[in-house]
C-alpha cells in the first residue's frame, strides 16, 4: 500500500488535502492524472448505467439537504456510530472497530509490566452528519436554518422520485442514477481514501413492483460484478457477502456487499441492497404527499419497492489503482537491480489514452508529424505529447502512469505512409 500511495503522490494521482498546512484528515485532492482517472470512471459508470439503458435516467441533486428530508429518512435520529474516548490520551475510537483495547499514547513511558492500554469511556452515539446553517438568519438560533451536507446521494433521489417519474415518462421498473459527493464525519478516517469524510458515490435507486425486488437484487449483483471486471477489477479479487439479517439495515430484506481484496484486507466496495418500500413510505408519511405508483394496465396502485446498487467512487478508484499497480524486474544477471513500476489500466478508464512521441526532437519533420498526429487525436481522447529524453525513457514514463497506447513517430512512418496510400 505504501508503494501505491507514494506513486500516487509522485505521479499526480492523489494528494492529501490541505497538505501545505499539515493536512485535513479524511479529505483528499485528486491531481492531474487522478482527476482524469476519476472522470473516466464516472463517465464509464454513467454510460453503462444511464446512456446505454432505456430504463434508467440520471439526476444531479444538491448537496445541501433540507433537514426534513434527513429527518424522514432516519438520518437525523439515527445515522451514528458508537464512539469511545481514552480518558488519558484523549484519542477517539469507533467502538465497533476495536478488536482490543488500544495502547495509550500517554502511558508509553510507564515501566514494564504496568497497564499501558487506554482507559476508555462507555460508548456513546456520534451522529456522522455535517450540519450547517443556511441563509441570513444563520447567526440566530433559528432551527429552520439548519441544513445538512448529504450523507448519501440516495435521499436526493427518493425525494425527487415523483418529479422524475412525471417528467421522464418512465414506467416501473425504472431507475434513477446519480453520481455525487457525500459527507460523513467519520470518527476514524483510515486506509488512505478508503474511509474518507468527503467522498463520492455512484448510486442507482431502481424502483420496481414488490414481487420483483428479490429477483432484481440478484440481477443487479451480477450486473455490478460484470462492471468491475470491465474496469479492471477481476472477479477472483471480489468477494460477495450475503449480509446476514442481523447485520442488515432494519428495512433491508436482502443485502449483498461486494468486497475487494485491498492490500489492507478484504473490504466493502459496494452494497446492493433491497430497501423495500421503506424510503418512499417514510417520505410519503412525513411530507403528506402521495408517492404511490399507478399502473394503468393492471389498475394497481402501490408504493414502489427499491433495489439499490450503491458504489463508492473513491473506493472503486482505490481498487483500480491497487489492481493496476505492478512491478517488473528487469535486472539482468549480475547487473544492477532494475525494478520497473508499471500501471496497467483498462483503456476505458486510463487517464492518458495515448502518448505521441517523435523519435528525435531535433528532426523538424518528425516533430511536425507528431504534432499533426496529436492534433488529430486530441478532440477524441486525452493525448500526451512528449519529446524530451530518449525514446526508451519516454516509454517508461508512460508505463508508470498506465498509458495503454503510444504512437512513436519515426522516420519510417512517412515512408510507410507513402506506400500504404
Ligand atoms: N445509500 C446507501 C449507502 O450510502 P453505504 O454502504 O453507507 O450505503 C455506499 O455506502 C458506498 O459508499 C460504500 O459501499 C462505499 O463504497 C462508499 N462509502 C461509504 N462511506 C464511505 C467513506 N467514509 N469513504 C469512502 N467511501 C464511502
Amino acid at each position: 500500500m505504501e508503494k501505491i500511495v507514494s506513486l500516487c503522490k509522485s505521479k499526480g494521482f492523489i494528494f492529501q488535502s490541505g497538505e501545505l498546512y499539515g493536512g485535513l484528515n479524511g479529505c483528499w485532492d485528486y491531481g492531474p492524472l487522478g482527476a482524469e482517472l476519476k472522470r473516466n470512471l464516472k463517465e464509464y459508470w454513467w454510460r453503462k448505467n444511464v446512456q446505454e439503458r432505456d430504463d434508467i435516467v440520471g439526476m444531479d441533486g444538491s448537496i445541501l439537504t433540507h433537514q426534513a428530508v434527513l429527518t424522514a429518512s432516519g438520518h437525523v435520529g439515527g445515522f451514528s456510530d458508537p464512539m469511545v474516548d481514552c480518558k488519558v490520551c484523549k484519542k477517539r475510537y469507533r467502538a465497533d472497530q476495536l478488536e482490543e483495547t488500544p495502547l495509550c499514547e500517554k502511558k508509553a513511558q510507564l515501566p514494564k509490566g504496568e497497564d499501558k492500554t487506554c482507559e476508555l469511556t462507555e460508548p456513546k452515539e456520534f451522529n456522522l452528519m455535517f450540519q450547517t446553517k443556511m441563509g441570513a438568519s444563520a447567526d440566530d438560533d433559528d432551527p429552520n436554518a439548519i441544513a445538512y451536507l448529504r450523507p448519501e446521494t440516495a435521499q436526493t433521489i427518493f425525494v425527487q422520485y415523483k418529479n422524475v417519474l412525471d417528467s421522464s415518462r418512465q414506467k416501473i421498473p425504472f431507475g434513477i442514477a446519480q453520481i455525487g459527493k457525500a459527507f460523513r464525519n467519520e470518527i476514524n478516517p483510515r486506509n488512505y481514501t478508503f474511509r474518507s469524510r468527503e467522498f463520492e458515490q455512484m448510486e442507482i435507486e431502481y424502483f420496481c413492483h414488490p414481487d420483483d425486488g428479490m429477483r432484481l437484487t440478484d440481477e443487479w449483483l451480477e450486473n455490478r460484478l460484470q462492471f468491475y471486471s470491465e474496469i479492471g477489477i477481476p472477479r477472483e479479487k471480489l468477494h460477495i457477502l450475503d449480509v446476514p439479517a442481523d447485520d442488515r439495515a432494519h428495512y433491508s430484506k436482502k443485502t449483498y456487499d461486494i468486497e475487494y481484496e485491498f492490500p489492507f484486507g478484504i473490504q466493502e466496495l459496494e452494497g446492493v441492497a433491497y430497501r423495500t418500500d421503506y424510503d418512499l413510505t417514510k417520505h410519503r408519511d412525513h411530507s403528506g404527499r402521495p408517492l404511490e405508483y399507478f399502473n394503468p394496465e393492471t389498475k394497481e396502485r402501490f408504493i414502489p419497492h427499491v433495489v439499490e446498487p450503491s458504489a463508492g467512487c473513491d473506493r472503486t478508484l482505490l481498487a483500480v489503482l491497487c489492481e493496476a499497480y505492478d512491478e517488473e524486474d528487469l535486472t539482468k544477471e549480475g547487473g544492477k537491480t532494475d525494478i520497473r513500476k508499471v500501471m496497467r489500466f483498462k483503456p476505458c478508464i486510463a487517464p492518458i489514452k495515448v502518448a505521441v512521441l517523435p523519435l528525435l526532437k531535433n528532426k523538424p519533420e518528425l516533430v511536425a508529424k507528431a504534432k499533426e498526429v496529436k492534433a488529430l487525436l486530441q478532440p477524441h481522447m486525452n493525448v500526451y505529447y512528449d519529446e524530451a529524453a530518449a525514446i526508451g525513457r519516454r516509454y517508461r514514463r508512460q508505463d508508470e502512469v498506465g498509458t495503454p497506447l503510444r504512437v512513436a513517430i519515426t522516420e519510417l512512418l512517412p515512408w510507410l505512409l507513402a506506400r500504404i496510400v
